[in-house]
């Protein structure tokens, strides 16, 4: 039996997957440590839907719950981001290469009444982790049909950045162009574990363009993704 993880934070990332699996052959729902699992299974395939939670501690925990208990052959991480380049729209989407966790910084030393300067500071053992190559190559060969698509790092870490230069400052620093909750701490997870895994992220704001969250783009990244698993994983 072939089993592959679906994974989304929110309930705006899971929701069309969860009504999916819900009219599979076969349905059942377990819960665990607050996390939520929604098993579809059908012949010789099963689909796990996991809502993880939103940020990196959530992330982590719904990853390693998640394989510990169903053993997958693959798992998927997607949602949202917000863009950190100019020419990526709301609606696009990136098909993540590497994922970095951002939360880890250093500082330089400054004394009491010396201030602060976040632009000074430097990427704290920054790793990058690097998406399964063939399950990359997989979820590229389906053409996204509600926007542009492209390969890319994702920036991950528990903010959601909103001042301009500070997401330009992120973006050049660890070469990424945008930046979400999850991705990182799902790909180290996996990749502690062996299990191949691969992450798509839908532009669903750009704060360096004033384009709020829009909703649907969640929704949309979901049945392009669906199809994908169906078909292609
Ligand atoms: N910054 C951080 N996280 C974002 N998300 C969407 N846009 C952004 C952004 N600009 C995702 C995260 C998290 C939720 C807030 O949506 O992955 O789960």
């Amino acid at each position: 039996m072939k089993k592959i993880i679906l994974q989304g934070a929110m309930d705006i990332e899971t929701d069309i997957f969860i009504r999916k699996v819900q009219e599979m052959p076969q349905y059942e729902k377990i819960e665990e440590g607050g996390l939520e699992f929604h098993v579809g299974t059908e012949k010789d395939r099963q689909f796990i839907v996991s809502v993880t939670g939103m940020g990196t501690v959530q992330a982590a925990m719904a990853t390693a719950v998640a394989i510990e208990r169903f053993r997958p052959d693959a798992v998927i991480s997607q949602g949202t981001a917000g863009a950190q380049l100019r020419d990526l729209s709301v609606g696009d989407v990136v098909l993540v290469e590497e994922a970095v966790n951002i939360n880890a910084l250093s500082m330089p030393k400054k004394q009491e009444g010396e201030g602060s300067d976040p632009f000074s500071w430097e990427g704290f053992h920054t790793e990058y982790y690097p998406a399964d190559p063939a399950l990359l190559e997989r979820i590229s060969s389906l053409e996204y049909p509600y926007g542009d698509a492209r390969r890319g790092k994702t920036a991950t870490g528990d903010l959601f950045s909103r001042e301009a230069d500070r997401i330009l400052w992120l973006a050049e620093k660890f070469h990424t162009c945008c930046e979400e909750m999850e991705t990182a701490a799902v790909f180290q997870i996996c990749r502690a574990f062996g299990i191949p895994c691969a992450a798509l992220r839908v532009i669903s704001n750009n704060e360096l363009l004033g384009d709020a969250f829009d909703e649907q783009t969640a929704a949309r990244l979901q049945e392009h993704i669906w199809e994908l698993a169906r078909g292609y994983l």
